[in-house]
């Protein structure tokens, strides 16, 4: 109906219907404001309520819950957390209801967190869905008593309040919970799955997945080349006051470094909880921020189907080693590593895409023979050659 109110002219009607044809392959879901936010002081950084997704799954799904913790980088100084208040990633007033749906919000829910088994064929379609909406701009480590500036740091309360009205909703008889997310939503994941874990003493099965959110430590031997997220990690904890908020048996052995523990690989040793990590070694994120200049040859090589520069494609495998060294040698993780150029995968199109698969095994094959029979998972693509996953082109210098 809305799209026929909407559509007054051809021109607008061209487009509403594409709109239309994307419409029918995403769904939407109303944003929830956990009752108790206020009365907690838990908000998001223009101090709105926090928001979350849910939706219900099948009556032979009420005990599984898939959960995912949105993406969205970070924030790291009073600046850049006000600029976040003027959109969904720092303000609930901004996530957004669609124009032409109204009732709608604006996170699109893709691959894993689609509906529709035409889009995702794995077990999780039809459990229990929870998106839990990121306003904070510190992965939920942020814990700031005072407003400052008028803005709130209080991450932390976020994900108190959220979880505590998910236990009511049910998820305390839970059997089996799925704990991942994207992005800065995987780092979220690393930080919290083991406390979450805790919440469900009584769950037969809870693991935790990190999609597009294994960002290393880069060694900074090529001080020109490479960069990364240690200066923005010790911004984000250092504003947020997040310390507290990050695991203990990481802080202790930093020391007066805490902040890196907001890097995943010196979180994995002391998690006790399964922990899949699903990364490309290429990650389009990671690569921008830590070898810039590198990102922007890779993408006009993509766009434009030429070759890499050979320094420049030196750097990359160099980047790729260090990510494959980084990953932890623990079986309880699961690891699938591909060459994609992109960044985070199930969520979107490319959950049970062939053209992101490792050794021919899919995403969502591997994460299933890890998540329900135990299965040692270890799957890395053992080429170099940097991989446009869109078209399934290969590319070396
Ligand atoms: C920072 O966090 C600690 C808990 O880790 C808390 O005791 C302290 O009051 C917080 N500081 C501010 C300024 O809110
Ligand atoms: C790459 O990083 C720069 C900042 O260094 C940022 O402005 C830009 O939006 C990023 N591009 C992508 C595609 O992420």
């Amino acid at each position: 109906m809305a799209i026929a109110q909407n559509c007054h002219q051809w021109l607008t009607l061209l487009v509403c219907a594409a709109l239309l044809v994307l419409q029918t392959k995403a769904n939407f879901y109303p944003l929830i404001f956990p009752e108790k936010a206020k009365a907690m002081g838990a908000v998001c950084l223009d101090g709105s309520p926090p928001a979350y997704h849910f939706v219900e799954g099948t009556v032979e799904n009420k005990d599984n819950w898939l959960i995912y913790m949105e993406g969205g980088a970070w924030c790291e100084s009073i600046e850049e957390c006000k600029l976040r208040t003027l959109e969904h990633k720092g303000s609930s007033k901004h996530m957004m209801m669609n124009p032409f749906f109204p009732g709608d919000y604006d996170f699109g829910f893709y691959g894993i967190l689609n509906r529709d088994p035409a889009y995702n064929p794995s077990e999780f379609v039809n459990w229990n869905l929870v998106v839990i909406r990121y306003c904070d701009g510190s992965s939920f480590t942020g814990d700031v008593e005072e407003p400052v500036d008028n803005l709130y740091f209080r991450g932390k309360r976020i994900f108190n309040v959220i979880t505590d009205e998910l236990l009511n909703k049910g998820l305390k008889n839970a059997k089996q919970v799925f704990l991942t997310g994207g992005s800065a939503g995987a780092v979220s994941v690393a930080l919290h799955c083991d406390r979450f874990r805790k919440l469900l003493p009584n769950t037969r099965r809870f693991k935790c997945l990190m999609d597009g959110g294994y960002f290393i430590h880069v060694k900074k031997d090529n001080p020109k080349q490479v960069e990364g997220f240690e200066l923005t990690f010790k911004n984000v904890v250092s504003l947020h006051n997040s310390t507290g908020m990050l695991p203990q048996t990481c802080t202790q052995k930093m020391k007066d470094k805490p902040y890196l523990c907001m890097f995943p690989q010196y979180l994995m040793d002391g998690m006790k909880t399964p922990m899949f990590i699903l990364m490309s070694s290429y990650d389009k994120h990671q690569i921008n921020i830590s070898m810039h200049e590198s990102f922007v040859a890779a993408n006009r090589t993509i766009r434009e189907h030429v070759q890499l520069a050979t320094p420049i494609y030196e750097g990359l495998k160099g980047f790729r080693l260090q990510l494959l060294d980084a990953l932890p040698n623990k079986p309880s993780v699961g690891i699938f590593i591909n060459n994609c150029f992109f960044h985070t995968e199930i969520a979107t199109g490319y959950w049970a895409n062939p053209n992101s698969q490792v050794n021919n095994v899919l995403d969502s094959k591997a994460i299933s023979d890890w998540y329900f029979y135990g299965k040692e998972v270890n799957l890395i693509d053992k080429s170099e050659f940097i991989k446009d996953c869109y078209t399934n082109g290969y590319y070396s210098s």
